[in-house]
């Protein structure tokens, strides 16, 4: 019902518990892409664990915590953004974002994060937003560099994901 436009035909939309099919559908078709980087690409494998991600999103945005939208392109669900948290007492959120391989290098993650970035700081008063990834994703890490966050360090064996302990990469926009 409501969106909001990014341009090139693409937009930020509410992705909803009743929104499960469509969510584990575009799960199963950019599962191999996101299973380097991102734990729901393990967790969500069918419809009830895709209703499950999302009613989790939907509990925590009615308690004015995390959020989630679907990034869409002419009508299609080909990525993400969310605030994995939002604490709107200590003014710090976290910011996460995936895309489909084939809608990369368009620039969309950067204008959907912007959308979250100015919301956070100019509505919501957030102080501190943040970014965390592997050491080894490097489109990530662009993506947080090309939104002008800032690399504060590295926590070591910070992320269990797939088997191992993971570094986590600390980036930061701060008000
Ligand atoms: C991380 C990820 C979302 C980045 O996607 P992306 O499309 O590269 O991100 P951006 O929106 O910042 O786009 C940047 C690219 O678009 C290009 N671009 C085109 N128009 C642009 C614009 N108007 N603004 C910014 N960049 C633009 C940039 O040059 C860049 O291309 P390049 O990588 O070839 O130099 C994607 O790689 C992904 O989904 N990875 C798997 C999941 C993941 O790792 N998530 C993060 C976990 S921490």
């Amino acid at each position: 019902m409501f969106s909001r436009a990014l341009g090139d035909d693409a937009e930020l939309r509410p992705l909803e518990p009743w929104q499960a099919a469509e969510f584990a559908a575009y799960a199963d078709r950019v599962r191999g892409a996101l299973k380097p980087w991102i734990p729901w690409a393990y967790t969500v494998v069918d419809e009830a664990s895709a209703r499950a991600y999302l009613q989790g999103y939907a509990d925590r945005q009615a308690a004015d915590g995390g959020r989630v939208f679907g990034l869409y392109v002419s009508g299609v669900l080909e990525g993400g953004v969310i605030f994995r948290s939002f604490n709107a007492a200590q003014r710090v959120c976290e910011i996460g974002v995936w895309l489909a391989p084939e809608m990369r290098g368009r620039g969309l993650i950067n204008r959907a994060c912007r959308v979250l970035i100015d919301w956070a700081i100019d509505v919501r008063g957030m102080v501190r937003v943040e970014w965390l990834c592997d050491p080894r994703n490097e489109a990530s890490i662009a993506a947080a560099r090309r939104l002008g966050f800032t690399h504060e360090g590295t926590h070591r064996k910070a992320f269990h994901l797939d088997g191992e302990h993971r570094d986590v990469q600390v980036w930061a926009i701060v008000a």
